[in-house]
């Protein structure tokens, strides 16, 4: 049965058809889902992708719908899956690590709500479901440098518990219940549109907002503190190359590692200055962002991804930094 629908699937991928046609973002108005709408609906067309969020969000309604819409009522949820013949949920909704620190009930409630309702959405409707892991669902008992897809995951955070809970869930929905879940574990995502709230891996925005704005930025985060990040064109392309890979070379499910550029705060500062010579940092280290930051990896091992669907990061820092700067100066107008 299973090698039948593999070859079924692998049928339709050879005369070029996707397997996403109607495409539902929960929480598409937070960093990722902002530019995930506008990239799926390149793609799919604006019709085919429906966005949501818990707030009215003009923008994500102009070229295509949007509905307000609460992650944690599964009857709204289910019944806008119903109405827009879904076949694709991306659940996008989550407190992140620092701010989720400051409230650890809330970030539970919010984070497995919205996944809770989005497993048991997808399998009433028959839905794939895609939900971001991350960087944070490592600890520090979890290897550090070139941290193995399969390995200890003892993460110290509340976020970091809601994303190794819900890879386990994910998996367990696919085993049990046959639906089609997948899943990356994202590092910090640096990107130009809309800002992250409340991660730990923030900074690494901030710093070029700063560099434009005022010439100096005061970094949270310990000087020589590597962390994994990902430029937002390749944390797109991933979720469209995952959620669109041939299910039967996935050994992996939830969640992949994927790797990009790893650096310090340093590191990403000195970058910087090669444009800005005049930029300047200092530090005040906030020790909740101090102590995450040291219980993630250095850098993750992307071998699997690589190997079961062919992940390849297009952006490095130098490049992502041109990138960053231009479109940062034209926001605020400071060409
Ligand atoms: N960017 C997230 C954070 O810092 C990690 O996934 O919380």
């Amino acid at each position: 049965m299973c090698a039948f629908h593999n070859y079924f699937l692998s049928l339709l991928r050879n005369y070029n058809h996707k397997q996403m046609k109607r495409i539902l973002i929960v929480g598409a108005g937070g960093q990722i889902g902002s530019e995930l709408t506008v990239y799926l609906r390149k793609i799919y067309g604006g019709a085919n992708v429906v966005a949501t969020d818990m707030r009215e969000c003009k923008s994500l309604g102009e070229d295509g719908p949007f509905e307000v819409l609460n992650a944690l009522d599964a009857t709204a949820m289910a019944s806008v899956v119903a109405r827009y013949h879904v076949d694709t949920i991306f659940n996008l909704v989550a407190l992140l690590s620092a701010v989720g620190e400051r409230n650890p009930q809330m970030a539970w409630n919010v984070n497995m709500g919205a996944l809770n309702n989005s497993l048991e959405v997808a399998r009433q409707h028959h839905c794939a479901l895609f939900t971001p892991s991350s960087i944070g669902a490592f600890g520090p008992t979890s290897p550090k440098d070139k941290t193995p897809q399969d390995t200890i995951m003892q993460p110290t955070t509340i976020y970091g518990v809601c994303k190794v809970t819900g890879e386990m869930l994910g998996n367990y929905y696919h085993h049990k219940f046959g639906v089609d879940t997948r899943s990356v574990r994202f590092p910090g995502i640096i990107s130009n549109v809309t800002l992250p709230g409340g991660g730990t891996t923030d900074y690494a925005v901030e710093i070029y907002y700063e560099a434009i704005r005022s010439g100096h930025f005061t970094c949270p985060v310990p000087a020589d503190v590597y962390m994994d990040m990902i430029y937002m064109p390749d944390a797109l392309r991933a979720c469209v190359e995952l959620m669109e890979a041939d299910p039967s070379k996935l050994v992996h499910r939830n969640s992949f590692n994927i790797a990009s550029m790893s650096f310090t705060p340093e590191i990403i500062y000195a970058e910087i200055r090669k444009r800005l010579p005049d930029f300047k940092m200092n530090y005040d280290i906030d020790p909740v962002k101090r102590e995450i930051a040291e219980s993630w990896p250095n850098s993750l091992d992307d071998t699997c991804a690589r190997e079961e669907w062919g992940w390849k990061p297009e952006w490095d820092l130098s490049r992502m930094t041109d990138d960053m700067l231009a479109h940062i100066r034209t926001k605020l107008g400071k060409n």
